[in-house]
């Protein structure tokens, strides 16, 4: 029935029963291969690559402990850094966008800058000549958030490879998933050699997490399809609003304990099965998601965000920004529990999660508290069908 239909807020890869028998493991081989990068590392998350990447550059600089981040990025990152014992610093984002602002960035990296951050949301590549000047200036590294952009390109090259490090999730719902998973990249073979040397110090075997992640990985295979994922999303979804709570809801509300643990062989082995399908599942994202945008431009007053020139995304969902706050609150309390995968990316800019405020500066960052106001996400999956699109695009367009 399609009332018990519940559409993902992004397009997963679905898992196939076939990708759960054992195999051989070449995860990170055929995703190497497929991106055209160098040799890849896997972690046992993104926020865990991250760890990684900000210890082997600590090791580089010991003198530096300031991160630069957008101050509109997921919570993670903040739980990251103050992991590290490093200073979050934020950044600005430019106005109506999740870029750093040029501006705000040269102000907030100095020599006590260990990373700036530039991050590739909703599959979209980021400016990277900003940060990279500024690095260059400074003597910052470049770590790209690449969390949300695994496929993504610019100039015919994988993201990740312009800055220092760069990183990919392969959580739930992030595309290719292995439930919970990071890779890291560097063309820097020194660099690579480092973050290898720092995981093999710090990561542990802890094999109650991986024993874990497998059963939820078994769960994600079992429920990641429109009859079932009422279960497993819809329902803790409409808890959460029912009681106020949308950082909940949207799943933000981020434990402080960072698991860190191998990845064991057989989510590997899941993990490459899975891959082989991968180009072929970004290509037909990248299709459906060109012919919804010439629809969302069509509508009044709602910015639509498209690849750069240059660039091609990997386009888990559409981006959107509502004129104002106000239709953005209305488009989404029609919306957000319809179970068509309209939803919001992050519900805050950083500094408005009460949670992380003992982590995060209390700047005021009036762009990426604008943005994450009016900021709305239409997922790109495959289940969601026209006439469910036409349904977000009818009360996305209509008056409020
Ligand atoms: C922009 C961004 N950075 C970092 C992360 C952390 O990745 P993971 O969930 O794999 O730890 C995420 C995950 O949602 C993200 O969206």
């Amino acid at each position: 029935m399609r009332r018990l239909r519940e559409i993902p807020p992004t397009a997963g890869l679905p898992l196939q029963a076939a990708d759960l028998l054992p195999r051989r493991d070449a995860l990170t081989a055929t995703l190497a291969t497929q991106l055209g990068a160098p040799p890849l590392q896997l972690e046992c998350s993104g926020t865990a690559a991250l760890l990684v990447a900000l210890h082997a550059l600590k090791a580089r600089a010991p003198n530096r402990s300031v991160v630069v981040a957008p101050a509109y990025t997921c919570p993670l990152v903040a739980i990251a850094v103050h992991r590290m014992g490093l200073t979050l610093r934020l950044c600005d984002t430019r106005p109506g966008h999740w870029d750093l602002d040029p501006q705000a960035l040269t102000q907030a990296c100095r020599e006590d800058t260990l990373a700036i951050l530039p991050t590739h949301l909703a599959g979209l590549v980021a400016d990277l000549d900003a940060p990279q000047e500024v690095a260059r200036a400074t003597g910052a590294f470049v770590i790209e958030d690449a969390a949300q952009a695994l496929g993504a390109r610019e100039g015919g090259q994988s993201v990740g490879l312009r800055g220092d490090i760069g990183f990919f999730s392969l959580a739930a719902g992030k595309g290719l998933s292995i439930f919970e998973g990071g890779l890291l990249v560097t063309r820097d073979s020194a660099l690579r050699d480092e973050l290898l040397a720092v995981s093999a110090a710090i990561v542990p075997r802890a094999p109650g997490w991986e024993l874990r992640r497998s059963v939820e990985l078994l769960g994600l295979a079992a429920l990641y399809r429109p009859s079932l994922l009422r279960l497993a999303y819809g329902m803790p979804l409409r808890r959460a609003l029912k009681r106020g709570d949308p950082v909940a809801a949207v799943g933000d509300d981020f434990a402080s304990q960072i698991p860190f643990h191998r990845v064991g062989r057989w989510r590997r082995g899941v993990g490459t099965r899975a891959a082989a399908r991968l180009p072929d599942f970004l290509a037909a994202n990248r299709e459906r998601a060109k012919a919804r945008l010439t629809r969302l431009r069509a509508l009044p007053g709602l910015t639509v965000f498209d690849e750069a020139p240059g660039t091609t995304g990997s386009w888990p969902f559409l981006l959107v920004l509502m004129p104002t706050a106000t239709k953005a609150d209305a488009a989404l309390a029609a919306l957000w529990t319809a179970g068509l995968g309209v939803s919001r990316l992050f519900v805050h800019a950083l500094p408005d999660y009460a949670y992380l405020a003992d982590r995060v500066p209390h700047d005021a960052m009036p762009h990426a508290r604008d943005f994450a106001q009016r900021a709305l996400t239409i997922s790109n999956s495959a289940w969601l069908d026209d006439a469910g699109f036409e349904q977000i695009c009818a009360v996305l367009g209509g008056p409020s």
